[in-house]
């Protein structure tokens, strides 16, 4: 049995990751061996076995290892990766962390989008592969069929992201906004008879107020708002968030590098909004042809088992195409599929995905059983 090391599996996406390995039986078919960066010495989770966590940054102890997968976030890969590497080891690691991501001996892992990019990687020799960013990989999970079929002239993103994102301290500090905008109002909304704009001068107040709960999110509200920036800034006006869209999509699909002859424009504009862990998207397509409407939804809905084409109806949209109707499941909805006023190439669609299953953990998880095949 193959030894793999888990790095990270206490915190959110790693607790996601070892919830999917316990419910699809992984376990069973690994020797595993529990790391951590604060803990050594401690009890490991029951999988361990009884075995003492061990040091996460002990170069002797991760060399025995055939897979390494950490969640523990790109600090730790930055650190301990490289130290690995140069101490020899050749076995497979697999990262949620973007730190490697583009580099030119890492596979950006997607396998229901890019198995054949993952198997040439293989067939290769290539070690490291990596988790994509989340809104790219939903994004993939959704068109994925459009991009197969080659009728992906450019894509415009315009993205509803989720807490989840920022982190586990920021879905707490969501939900506390949306506490403290409810108890600000409680006695006005318990009555009938009050007014309607006395509440909504109050819910602003509180949110613009220095008590109001918000370091989290960098000194602003996002219940009751949102936050039209994500990641650092980089060149051209984008946000990092927006830059990845292009360079890992291109990326992922195994074509040219964003913006070099061949590859595919993809740009938008990233925003935070108060969903807890489900990224949704809005989407224009320029199609490279005119695509009747029903074949679309048929490549689409053909692209892979977890992709789910809602009709462009009012109440199964409103149902089924939200993040209160898809968090927690592996299922991508895609719908509000029409063409757009713009012309019949111009497609209009709408994505939803689990930040922290097909965003975050479940592609390193499928990655680990590509490696036990
Ligand atoms: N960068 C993403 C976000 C999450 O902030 O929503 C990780 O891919």
């Amino acid at each position: 049995m193959k030894k793999v090391g888990l790095v990270g599996w206490r915190g959110m996406v790693g607790s996601v990751l070892m919830q999917r390995m316990r419910d699809e039986g992984d376990f069973k078919l690994i020797e595993p061996v529990f790391f951590t960066t604060s803990n050594v010495g401690g009890k490991g989770p029951a999988e361990a076995g009884g075995v003492p966590l061990k040091d996460a940054a002990d170069i002797e102890a991760l060399k025995v290892l055939d897979i390494v997968i950490t969640c523990q976030g790109g600090d730790y890969t930055k650190e301990v990766f490289p130290k690995l590497r140069a101490a020899g080891w050749n076995g497979y690691w697999i990262d949620a962390a973007s730190s490697l991501r583009m580099a030119d001996d890492a596979i950006i892992i997607l396998d229901p989008v890019n198995l054949d990019v993952i198997k040439a990687g293989l067939s290769k020799g290539v070690r490291n592969y990596i988790g994509g960013n989340c809104t790219v990989s939903l994004m993939l999970m959704g068109l994925g069929g459009l991009f197969r079929h080659d009728l992906v002239e450019w894509v415009s993103a315009m993205t509803y992201q989720a807490a989840s994102g920022a982190g586990a301290q920021n879905m707490r500090e969501l939900i506390s906004q949306m506490g403290t905008l409810h108890d600000a109002v409680k006695a006005e909304l318990a009555d009938p008879a009050s007014a309607i704009l006395d509440i909504d001068r109050k819910v602003a107040e509180t949110m613009r107020a220095s008590s109001f709960p918000t370091k989290n999110f960098r000194n602003v509200p996002l219940a009751g708002s949102l936050i039209p920036w994500i990641d650092v800034p980089v060149e051209g006006g984008q946000s990092k968030e927006e830059w990845k869209g292009g360079a890992e999509c291109n990326k992922i699909l195994g074509k040219p590098a964003f913006r070099s002859p061949g590859s595919i424009p993809i740009d938008g504009l990233c925003v935070r909004v108060g969903a807890m862990r489900c990224h949704s998207q809005g989407l224009t397509i320029k199609l490279k042809k005119d695509v009747p409407l029903d074949e679309v939804s048929d490549i689409l809905a053909k692209a892979n088992d977890w992709v789910k084409v809602v009709p462009n109806e009012r109440e199964i949209s409103e149902r089924d195409l939200t993040p209160a109707a898809v968090t927690g499941t592996l299922t991508v909805p895609v719908g509000r599929l029409h063409k757009l006023a713009m012309g019949p190439e111009y497609l209009g669609a709408f994505t939803c995905g689990d930040q922290l299953l097909w965003g975050a953990a479940e592609p390193l998880r499928r990655m680990l059983r590509i490696l036990l095949d």
